[in-house]
């Protein structure tokens, strides 16, 4: 039976030095695309949050088109990440070790990688960061669809609105900021950025970060020479 966070396409390669198939093809192109909607959303976003930030409407066009591009990009957004929702929730269920790695928080940081329990294809940060994009992004596009008044106008009221605006802009702050520690860790783990550029990481990197996953390939025999 293939283990819970063993996903399509992951796959060990033998060779100097090993390399483990960690994201297909398709899910690397669904990354990205939800990747440049979150930035293009962002930027559009807080264009139209504050006028000393009025100037980035000059990214879309000028204030009109901004404000009408915006919740298409958010509507792609929404679509783009349920894709991703469907290929990764089933690996980033919470596990026993998961809240182990969290109270060791420490040796994470201090990079006191034998000291933590092993874990499968994510670990408890990574976890973390996805459910809350997923929870935020549902936030998002609910609250959006109340203020977006060119199709919806009619369905709310003016009250709701008020609270709509207030909760999208809390959201949006929130998952900005999940967002910059989704890439930080990302460039902060070394070697991790290529596997969402070229797919495959090396079997150090899985052995040193994610063991319990390269177990479980190993295990599997999902193994190439
Ligand atoms: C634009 C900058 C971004 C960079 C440089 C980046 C980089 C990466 C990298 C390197 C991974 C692979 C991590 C691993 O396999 O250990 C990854 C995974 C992932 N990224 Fe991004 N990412 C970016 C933006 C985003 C955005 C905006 C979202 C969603 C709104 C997102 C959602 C995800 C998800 C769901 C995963 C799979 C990991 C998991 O399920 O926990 N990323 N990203």
């Amino acid at each position: 039976m293939t283990a819970y966070d063993v996903e399509p396409g992951d796959q060990i390669h033998a060779g100097h030095p090993v390399t483990v198939d960690r994201y297909t093809k398709s899910a690397r192109i669904n990354h990205w695309i939800t990747a440049t909607c979150l930035v293009l959303l962002a930027l559009s976003g807080l264009s139209l949050f504050h006028p000393s930030l009025f100037f980035l409407t000059g990214l879309f066009g000028g204030g009109q088109p901004t404000r009408i591009i915006h919740p298409w990009i958010g509507v792609l957004l929404f679509f783009s990440f349920s894709g991703l929702f469907i290929r990764f929730w089933r690996a980033n269920l919470w596990r026993r070790e998961d809240g182990t790695w969290l109270a060791q928080l420490r040796d994470v940081l201090a990079a006191n990688d034998d000291k933590l329990p092993e874990v499968g294809k994510y670990n408890a940060g990574q976890k973390t960061v996805f459910w809350g994009m997923s929870f935020l992004i549902v936030v998002l596009i609910a609250s959006g669809l109340v203020i977006w008044d060119q199709y919806f106008a009619a369905y709310t009221t003016i009250d709701q609105k008020r609270l709509a605006v207030l909760i999208h802009a809390l959201a949006a702050v929130v998952i900005i900021c999940v967002w910059i520690v989704h890439v930080y860790a990302a460039i902060w783990v070394r070697g991790t950025v290529s596997a969402m550029t070229r797919g495959r990481v090396t079997g150090g990197w899985a052995w040193r970060h994610h063991r319990k996953w390269l177990r479980e390939l190993v295990g599997g025999r999902q193994t190439r020479s």
